[in-house]
């Protein structure tokens, strides 16, 4: 479907164009004084220079056009030369109608439907998951399905940490205190065994404590390098080791992320392109891209237009190690040959910027990538506590992610609780446990998708979890009123698909049938500019009219039946359209709350 405010230009076009004017002057745009219209269209002014004419006689000509107008209830030439201008009942709803009747309320496909891979989540194998990570699994999963809503082919790869040195530190310290281990016999050759010879809880005070002790001795610190480097040129036992490790923490990370409503296309991770390191550096070399500097492989990535410092890209430590970087480069390389995507999206916290601008230019320049893929990084701000410091535990450590979600939890359950009691109904502990989970994962996703992603935020619990203001309980509160009022017009005898949307009644009916009219033009802007803000906008805006509209009205109780099934038919599609908006941040509602 055509967007609304396209429609209602084309018809304005339409009008200069009868009136003797450049048709290109009818664009129309939102109204700037909603108390005044709903629309409006400043192409008179932008004329008044080309005609030689008084931009007011330019809009009253326009104006004259659209009298009998199926758009236009309303147009008013307004001083100095604006055009007001407010739609006919009939012409929203019959646009909604149509909304309704369409696949994906009429959201036009693509024009060029791309290939997408998409890195986010990026926890590290061993280590637990923190509120850092809990940022580019949040905004990297409703990218993803916003895209692949709209019509793209996209692919999530959970790109893990799993190669690097903190899988060392986990061995050197199984060795200190299990050295008998079968893995750390290299005159070994048989199988080793199937079972971990640690469990999950384990590995979860092992990593920790190595680290530490790493800091503290320098031997300690030398063994475990050297057990990453082992690891990395593939003795057996170490090998079999890291296997066990990552089979236990893909288990435990797999529901971590269940739990957020996060999955991944691809576990793939660092380690998974090791092999390629070789040829790539060779290509490198070869294409005299990359050169040796104090001992350290590099590649230049500066350009003449550059106003900051741009370090070269490092390919290699002096120790012939790879890094980060390396494993990045070579990611790409294996991407670009499996999958040809058109793009590539990153998900990182924002001080990674400078690092990605190095990444992508040596990709570029030593064709990783072709022309035509865009690599793109989204860099997010950080998440603060209310003193405005990175988000810590009350005893000033580092949160885990799972402590952040088991307060959210346990204050939702408090609300729920309270609102229940209040509405005089009964909740078993179960419900609410589990509406307690379901409402506690929108308060947090909501709270950090409806800031822009690049900005830092404050994670305030008060007011992410409140059923009140711009939050995602207020939302889900609102789908769960509507859902009961559904329910009663079934009760009643109602049938929920013999109802037809009707002209508005009043003006809060209006509003809301206008703001659910902006559906595709929303859904293509959050897709085209990666922005799940735009949504959470959005619906905001739709639970706002829709509640205004609720408390002008009786709906119930009114006596005209088509009316009331106007009124229900509405609700459907309001219910409708923000189930999909919720889908697409990565959340659910409740049927009660
Ligand atoms: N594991 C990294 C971290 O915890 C994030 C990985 C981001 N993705 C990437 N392709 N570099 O910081």
């Amino acid at each position: 479907m055509q967007k609304l405010l396209d429609l209602i230009s084309e018809e304005t076009k339409r009008a200069f164009d009868a009136a003797g004017y450049d048709g290109q002057l009818g664009r129309v745009t939102l109204s700037n004084r909603p108390d005044l219209c709903e629309y409006q269209c400043n192409g008179a002014m932008a004329g008044a220079k080309q005609y030689h004419k008084a931009p007011m006689a330019i809009a009253q000509d326009v104006a004259a056009q659209l009298t009998d107008s199926d758009v236009f209830a309303e147009v008013s030439a307004a001083a100095p030369g604006f055009l007001n201008m407010k739609v006919k009942e009939s012409f929203v709803r019959d646009y909604l109608r149509q909304m309704k009747e369409s696949d994906k309320f009429g959201l036009q496909a693509p024009r060029q439907p791309e290939k997408i891979i998409i890195d986010y989540g990026g926890p590290n194998v061993a280590k637990s998951l923190h509120v850092g990570h809990l940022r580019s699994a949040i905004i990297g999963e409703s990218i993803k399905r916003i895209c692949r809503y709209a019509g793209h082919d996209i692919i999530g790869d959970i790109h893990m940490g799993d190669w690097g040195l903190q899988m060392g530190l986990v061995i050197t310290e199984l060795r200190r205190r299990q050295p008998e281990l079968v893995y750390f016999d290299e005159s070994y050759e048989g199988d080793y065994p199937e079972e971990a010879p640690f469990t999950i809880t384990e590995l979860e005070e092992i990593y920790p404590t190595a680290s530490a002790r790493s800091k503290e001795d320098e031997d300690y610190k030398a063994e475990a390098l050297e057990a990453t480097q082992k690891l990395q040129n593939g003795v057996r036992g170490y090998r079999a080791l890291w296997r066990h490790i990552m089979n236990v923490s893909v288990a435990d990370l797999k529901r971590n992320y269940r739990d957020l409503n996060v999955s991944f296309e691809l576990w793939k991770g660092e380690s998974d392109v090791h092999e390629l390191i070789p040829s790539m550096v060779r290509m490198m070399k070869d294409g005299g891209y990359a050169y040796e500097s104090d001992g350290a492989l590099v590649v230049d990535v500066k350009q003449e237009s550059d106003t900051k410092e741009m370090p070269p890209c490092m390919i290699l430590k002096s120790d012939g190690a790879a890094l980060y970087n390396t494993t990045d480069l070579a990611t790409i390389m294996d991407r670009m040959e499996r999958y040809h995507p058109d793009k590539l999206i990153y998900l990182t916290d924002k001080r990674q910027e400078l690092y990605f601008e190095q990444v992508f230019r040596c990709a570029r320049k030593t064709g990783l990538v072709n022309e035509k893929t865009t690599l793109v990084h989204i860099g997010f701000g950080t998440m603060n506590g209310k003193d405005g410091k990175p988000f810590k535990t009350r005893d000033g450590g580092v949160m885990p992610l799972s402590a952040l979600i088991r307060e959210i939890n346990g204050e939702m359950l408090k609300k729920i609780r309270e609102n229940a009691a209040e509405k005089g109904y009964e909740i078993d502990e179960k419900e609410a446990e589990e509406t307690a989970k379901t409402v506690g994962l929108a308060a947090v996703k909501y709270g950090d998708l409806s800031n822009q992603a690049s900005k830092d935020y404050i994670f305030d619990m008060d007011r992410f979890t409140s059923f009140e203001g711009d939050t995602g309980p207020y939302i889900l509160y609102t789908m769960v009123r509507i859902k009961s009022i559904l329910a009663k017009y079934t009760e009643q005898g109602g049938v929920l698909t013999d109802t037809v949307i009707q002209s508005a009644a009043n003006d809060s009916e209006k509003s809301l049938m206008l703001e659910l009219a902006k559906y595709n033009a929303v859904i293509e802007a959050a897709c085209e500019e990666l922005a799940p803000h735009r949504i959470c906008a959005y619906i905001y805006d739709i639970a706002n009219a829709f509640n205004r509209f609720y408390h002008e009205t009786k709906i119930l109780s009114e006596e005209d039946g088509q009316k009331k099934a106007g009124w229900i038919a509405l609700l459907v599609l309001t219910e409708e359209i923000l189930e999909t908006c919720i889908d697409l941040l990565g959340f659910s509602a409740p049927d009660r709350m």
